[in-house]
């Protein structure tokens, strides 16, 4: 069932998660133990089902503003049988607000937010919990920046860049860059206070 909702999402050009993302990101779920699950980006809930079908245990909050996305999303996460486990909220990000916190929050929505994202969400972050951001490379754009021809496509791949040195010199952070994994993937956690 999963492999039919990543066919006709391929087919249809919705933008999920690359395989080697997908399964950098089932690791890390896995060898961390994460159980509360944010995430920016349903989609058609593709990472979403993948992420809920690793343990019972795990639970899922995910946010999609695309209508047509959402009403998807919602038929394949009951055709998977995990309406328990994944909790879809049709919203744009920017309006949602939770006293949750989460182990894990996986920022997979608008790029040129991924700054806004962060602290936006940084108090929902447990303590020792990451944020884990897809799309980093954007398909290798950000190493050709000055070649793109398109403007809004330009600005957007550098907000990307931005965004990378910013978290990189933030000193709350302790961040992990894995340019050759999927899209390119970036793990924030906090920084051990004294370090
Ligand atoms: C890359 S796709 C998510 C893919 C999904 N995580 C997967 O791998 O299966 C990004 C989604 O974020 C949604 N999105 C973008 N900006 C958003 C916003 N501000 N609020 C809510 N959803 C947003 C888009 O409509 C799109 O469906």
């Amino acid at each position: 069932m999963i492999e039919e909702i990543k066919t006709k999402a391929l087919k249809e050009g919705v933008p999920i998660i690359k395989d080697e993302g997908l399964a950098f990101l089932l690791n890390y779920i896995e060898e961390h133990d994460c159980k509360e699950i944010l995430e920016l980006g349903t989609a058609v809930a593709y990472s979403a089902i993948e992420m809920a079908s690793i343990s019972k245990d795990i639970h899922i909050d995910t946010i999609e503003k695309d209508e047509e996305m959402y009403t998807q999303a919602i038929a394949n996460i009951k055709e998977a049988g995990l309406e328990d486990q994944i909790d879809a909220w049709f919203m744009p990000i920017e309006e949602f607000r939770s006293d949750k916190l989460y182990d894990l929050i996986f920022v997979d929505a608008a790029k040129a937010q991924y700054g806004r994202y962060t602290e936006q969400f940084l108090d929902n972050l447990k303590q020792d919990g990451a944020m884990i951001y897809d799309n980093m490379i954007f398909h290798g754009l950000v190493y050709d920046v000055d070649n793109i021809s398109s403007r809004s496509l330009r600005n957007l791949v550098k907000k990307i860049i931005k965004f990378s040195e910013m978290v990189h010199n933030d000193e709350r952070f302790d961040i992990m860059k894995f340019d050759n994994i999927g899209d390119g993937i970036l793990v924030l956690t906090r920084r051990k206070s004294g370090t």
